[in-house]
């Protein structure tokens, strides 16, 4: 078994080593994925990455004009809404860290979704006592929370922006004017929600498909006049014409109106909504301190979780190996343990989120992990928190339809932007050109088991917990690495594994966001189809880890900013995101 473990170290060392040298190069050939692995870009003054090309050349665009970072990352997401409409956009909700380079301050701001006020503990219980699956709640306005990314960005941008906020949307209110291409990852997404109950709601329906009920296939100019001028609108009176106003009027109606799965939201929920201002949380980790986003985000936490378990081995000796692979899933399957007990939208429940990355606490969560067997179920610790003992664990795992993107202007200041409407599509449910969030899947179900209350249960006016990892790593107390994913509940190891990448390995952001992925969310350890990460599976098993190799989807972006000030960046070979700097 050990020379099965070595060798294979060796394999995947060699591998992983000659894509960070062949990044610094050349293009890397093609891997049998198919997908295209481009070198880093580099740059001098300023970068953007997202998803998809034309939101990196709205951003671009900004930044040339003399726009700084949040005006790009206002521009950024509009452009992502009409583009990459299954993702993200002003229907859902989002979070941001900004680092505002003449204050040296980081801030994190939450857009997250609320439950409408009316909601109850027993939301998604069913008459005949059961509880509603994930399936049989996300389509409809019944899973819509309220949403959060528009009241979020007016907030960051009228507190750092520059250009006004009117200009930001012109490219977005052009696309979908003159319409765009749909790209081979939309058209795969509308063919594969085609299933799934895309096809099930008007306006929906009419956008998505041809007259003859086909989903429109890649190359398909789509045009978008209603959401056109639902941004005009938004535009030229802010963020107040959506969430009160005729917009508004059309959101609770549409959310109200769905037939068999009707949702509670109101208009004084739309018009109370508030984005918050809220403290990053900051996990030192060797020379680096990795700041992201804390609760009703438990990204920040896990991925810290992970990160301070990791600290108490040697990785940068091991490079991506085996032996390196399941140290990974070992302090994950821990991390999520307690992610699932504790973590949850603090305003409304109480939770250790100093205790959770306590020092004492992970050294003694660490030596759980054994480098010769494995943990078949971690279960939740005790962190510094006499509470602990009264909570009922969730098993809620949120979704993928999901967007991140990064952005480093010329002066210093930068923006690492998760955004979301949850499932791709949301809730299926659009009104004026835009799809609504289905995040209220991401509560807990079941409000309470054995008694014991859930901490990520459904209440009035909360947030649900998120997964959602914006992250901004500081070394000396300035940023060096700008990093985020989509991914759902998987996004918490896509980034641990990116940062370990950069941080430990030394690689360039394009090769760390590569690497095949290993995620280990308390069960079986996924490895990643068509990369080294799936030669993994024999040492895996024979160290007693269950293995499933499989896609894992992450969209991961990512700018580190180098000691002398140039910009590499990487985008995701997985998706259809590009790097633009100069
Ligand atoms: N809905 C995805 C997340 O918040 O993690």
């Amino acid at each position: 078994m050990r020379w099965i473990v070595s060798s294979l170290s060796v394999l995947w060392f060699v591998i992983a080593v000659d894509i960070a040298i062949a990044q610094t190069a050349r293009p890397a050939p093609e891997p049998a994925t198919g997908r295209v692995e481009h070198p880093p870009v580099m740059a001098e003054k300023f970068m953007v990455a997202a998803a998809h090309p034309l939101a990196s050349h709205a951003g671009h665009a900004v930044l040339a004009s003399g726009g700084n970072a949040m005006d790009a990352a206002v521009a950024m997401q509009m452009v992502l809404n009409v583009v990459e409409p299954q993702s993200s956009g002003i229907g859902g909700g989002a979070f941001m860290l900004y680092w505002d380079a003449k204050t040296r301050r980081l801030t994190a701001f939450d857009g997250r979704e609320t439950a409408p006020r009316a909601v109850g503990p027993d939301y998604f219980k069913q008459p005949d006592g059961s509880f509603k699956s994930f399936w049989g709640a996300f389509k409809g306005g019944g899973s819509v929370g309220v949403p959060g990314t528009l009241a979020m960005l007016e907030l960051a941008h009228r507190m750092h922006g520059r250009h006004s906020w009117a200009s930001l949307f012109e490219p977005a209110i052009e696309h979908a004017e003159r319409g765009f291409e749909i790209s081979p990852r939309l058209a795969a997404s509308i063919a594969l929600a085609e299933s799934k109950g895309l096809g099930g709601f008007p306006e929906t329906t009419a956008y998505f498909f041809n007259p003859d009920g086909t989903p429109k296939a890649e190359g398909t100019v789509l045009k978008n006049p209603a959401f056109a001028e639902t941004l005009s609108t938004i535009a030229r009176d802010g963020a107040k014409a959506f969430y009160t106003g005729p917009i508004a009027r059309d959101i609770v109606a549409a959310v109200r109106a769905t037939a068999d799965n009707p949702g509670l939201m109101t208009l004084e929920d739309l018009a109370d909504y508030k984005a918050k201002i809220r403290a990053p949380v900051c996990m030192p980790y060797r020379d680096y301190e990795v700041c992201g986003m804390g609760p009703p985000s438990s990204g920040a936490l896990t991925v810290g979780q992970i990160l301070g378990m990791l600290e108490h081995f040697e990785l940068s000796g091991i490079g991506p190996t085996p032996e390196a692979a399941h140290l990974f899933a070992e302090a994950s399957k821990l991390a999520y343990a307690d992610r699932g007990l504790y973590m949850a939208d603090s305003d409304f429940t109480r939770m250790p989120t100093k205790g959770l990355l306590d020092p004492g606490y992970l050294t003694i969560r660490a030596q759980q992990i054994s480098r010769d067997t494995v943990i078949e179920k971690a279960q939740p610790g005790n962190p510094p928190w006499r509470d602990a003992a009264l909570r009922a664990p969730d098993t809620q795992r949120e979704r993928a339809g999901t967007s991140h993107f990064v952005v480093r202007d010329a002066e210093g200041n930068a923006v690492s932007m998760t955004t979301t409407i949850e499932s791709g599509f949301g809730s299926r449910v659009m009104v004026r050109g835009f799809l609504l969030n289905n995040e209220l899947t991401d509560f807990s179900f079941r409000p309470s088991r054995n008694g014991r209350p859930v901490a990520n249960r459904i209440e009035g006016g909360k947030r649900p917990r998120s997964s959602m990892a914006p992250t901004i790593v500081l070394r000396d107390g300035e940023p060096m690495l700008l990093v985020g994913s989509p991914g759902g509940s998987r996004i918490i190891a896509y980034v641990a594994q990116t940062l370990i990448g950069v941080l430990d390995w030394g690689m360039n952001p394009q090769a760390a966001i590569n690497v095949g992925h290993v995620v280990n969310r308390n069960g079986a350890t996924d490895l990643e189809a068509g990369t080294g990460a799936a030669d993994l599976a024999g040492a895996l098993n024979a160290l007693g880890h269950e293995t499933r190799v499989r896609d894992l989807n992450s969209g991961l972006h990512a700018i580190l900013i180098r000691p002398d000030g140039t910009l590499l960046g990487g985008a995701d070979p997985r998706r259809e995101g590009l790097v633009l700097g100069e």
